[in-house]
């Protein structure tokens, strides 16, 4: 258990699955606190918090959250407000898919402004409206760690992945700009990219098994990644005594896939 992370408040976006539900369990097991939202999975949520709260002896709360509409996460944050007494670390993490992704998830000629617009919403905006209000309660306790996901398929080429591409590119560079505006207050604000990790995100793309069988290829490490992979490197970021002096940057985790 780190005591850096013991006893302070994480929150989270779209904690019911894959990378998300790996950070919250990387943080519950070492002590933390956890808000978590959900969309649809409302009862995966509450699996979640009973799993937690009975094996790491911490609290758990999960709300509804959909990323489609930033502002929401003003009222979010208000309700958190009523839970717990702090908020100490802030990972946007949330992705949209399916209906709101056509014309966004899709090859170039094919793009359309609305699904464009949809995932910037989603990846760029959320992580602006959801970073503010979590700085707010993080100047009132001297400080924390934001972080927002982002991805390699803006640095390597991947089909159909345009939209989601050009809009991690726009969240790390929102990133180090609130890395500069926050470091007073000893906010520090950094992103995670990763390669292929084996989430339903992935097996939703239609090329999903061409996708596993060439990073098995391309890694040196021979295999896909897995969620927990992220994991680390976000409690890493939010561990005082290993990256105090680390902000404004992106973390690459691919397993060394971006350099074949
Ligand atoms: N998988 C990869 O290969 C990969 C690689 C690099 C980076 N990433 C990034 O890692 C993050 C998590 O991806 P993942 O693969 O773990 O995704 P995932 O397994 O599909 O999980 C998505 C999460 O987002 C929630 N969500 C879906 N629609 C939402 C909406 N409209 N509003 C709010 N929440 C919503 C889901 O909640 P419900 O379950 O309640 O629907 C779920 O908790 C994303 O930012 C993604 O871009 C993923």
């Amino acid at each position: 258990m780190l005591e850096t992370i013991k006893g302070k408040t994480l929150v989270i976006s779209g904690a019911t699955r894959g990378i998300g539900k790996a950070i919250l369990y990387r943080f519950a097991e070492n002590g933390a606190n956890i808000a978590f939202t959900y969309n649809k999975n409302e009862e995966e949520a509450q699996k979640i918090i009973t799993d937690v709260e009975a094996k790491f002896n911490i609290k758990a709360k999960a709300y509804p959250l959909n990323v489609l509409e930033p502002e929401t996460y003003k009222d979010l944050f208000l309700k958190i407000d009523e839970d717990f007494s702090r908020v100490d670390f802030f990972i946007s993490n949330a992705i949209i898919y399916g209906k709101s992704v056509v014309g966004g998830f899709a090859p170039f000629m094919r793009l359309k402004p609305k699904g464009l617009n949809n995932i910037y919403t989603a990846t760029v905006l959320a992580f602006v409206v959801g970073a503010q209000e979590a700085a707010k309660r993080m100047q009132k306790v001297g400080g924390g760690s934001i972080i927002s996901l982002s991805s390699t398929g803006n640095l390597v080429y991947m089909p159909n992945y345009a939209g989601h591409g050009n809009s991690k590119n726009a969240v790390e560079t929102m990133v180090k700009y609130a890395a500069m505006e926050l470091g007073e207050f000893n906010i520090r604000v950094n992103a995670v990219s990763g390669g292929p990790i084996d989430t339903d995100a992935l097996k939703a793309f239609p090329d999903y098994e061409q996708i596993k069988a060439a990073v098995q290829e391309q890694s040196p490490l021979n295999r896909m990644g897995d969620p927990k992979d992220i994991a680390g490197a976000c409690l890493f970021l939010c561990d005082n005594n290993s990256s105090a002096w680390l902000t404004g940057q992106t973390i690459v985790i691919d397993g060394g896939t971006s350099f074949k």
